[in-house]
């Protein structure tokens, strides 16, 4: 049941995301192309998964956010392109392709990254069926959870780390920043579209915050033990960069077993709602074990 309906969402999604970029007027086809190449290239789509089963779980349907969605998956790409450049990880293979600029080179790559990022901005403005001062609010969610105050953020502090100690406050702060902020937008932006009262959007934050952690530290744990076939990126990337990961300032076996607290906080997070977030536990408890 859990799995059938994330495959259906992502169906949706994916749809969705073709034909907004086919809607697309722009000057030039290659950077469509460039853009289009990772964005349909294959990803979990757990953002805009994530914002719909907020909205579930407030008491809404999250497939009514469909362009918002959308827009958390094209910002995310975007990242994804900007971290495998060779000034940042200098990976060659992302959702199981070539990484951008090993298709279309550098430049064509940090635009192809501009453009998905001002494209995520105009296909949520085209979200139909909220009213206008909601609709407000969770755009600033998620302008803010992209920038420097959130997922930019974390990046700078992830670059800035290489090479050298940090401690676990700033290993946090960076995992908070880089990969949680995003997730934490597109859970609150999932509640806030639904309306949730205050009560449920308060849960619906700490589960985000524990989610967005759990699976950074996993992400860390499979740059480790990962198969990057199975993965479709490279393992051994934060290694070979000198990258401060929960792996390398703890340990592999503690790395896991903060994990499954965190998974733990997450799901204790959801105690007031009832089936409503079962998606939510499941998927929380899922993702840490995921080979993908
Ligand atoms: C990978 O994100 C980069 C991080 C933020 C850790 P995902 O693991 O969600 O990547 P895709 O979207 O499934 O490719
Ligand atoms: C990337 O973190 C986070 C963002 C893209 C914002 P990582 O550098 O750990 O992601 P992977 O391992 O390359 O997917
Ligand atoms: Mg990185
Ligand atoms: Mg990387
Ligand atoms: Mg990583």
């Amino acid at each position: 049941m859990f799995k059938d309906l994330w495959k259906r969402r992502v169906e949706i999604v994916e749809t969705n995301l073709i034909e907004e970029l086919r809607r697309t007027k722009s000057l030039d086809e290659k950077i469509m192309q460039a853009m289009e190449y990772s964005l349909m290239a294959g990803g979990k789509r757990l953002r805009p998964i994530l914002l719909m089963a907020a909205a579930d779980a407030s008491g809404d349907n999250g497939e009514k956010y469909l362009q918002v969605a959308s827009a958390l998956e094209m910002i995310h790409t975007y990242s994804l392109i900007h971290d495998d450049l060779p000034a940042m990880d200098n990976d060659d293979y992302r959702r199981g392709k070539l990484t951008n600029h090993k298709v279309f080179g550098e430049a064509m790559a940090v635009l192809a990254g501009d453009g998905l990022l001002n494209l995520a901005f105009e296909v949520a403005l085209r979200q139909k069926d909220v009213p206008h001062e909601i609709l407000f609010n969770v755009l600033e969610e998620i302008i803010k959870a992209s920038g420097v105050a959130g997922m930019v953020g974390g990046q700078v502090i992830d670059l800035l780390s290489e090479g050298i100690q940090i401690d676990l406050a700033t290993l946090k702060l960076m995992h908070t920043g880089k990969t949680g902020a995003l997730f934490k937008a597109a859970i609150r932006s999932g509640a806030l579209l639904a309306q949730a009262p205050a009560d449920k959007l308060d849960a619906l934050t700490r589960y985000a915050e524990n989610f967005g952690l759990a699976f950074q530290i996993t992400d860390d744990i499979l740059d480790v033990e990962g198969d990057a076939k199975i993965l479709g990126k490279a393992t051994g990337s934060d290694a070979k960069k000198h990258k401060s990961t929960y792996v390398s300032l703890t340990s592999l076996d503690e790395a896991k077993k903060l994990a499954q607290e965190t998974v733990n906080d997450a799901i204790n997070a959801l105690k007031i709602f009832g089936s409503e977030a079962d998606f939510l536990r499941e998927l929380v408890q899922y993702l840490i074990g995921r080979k993908k």
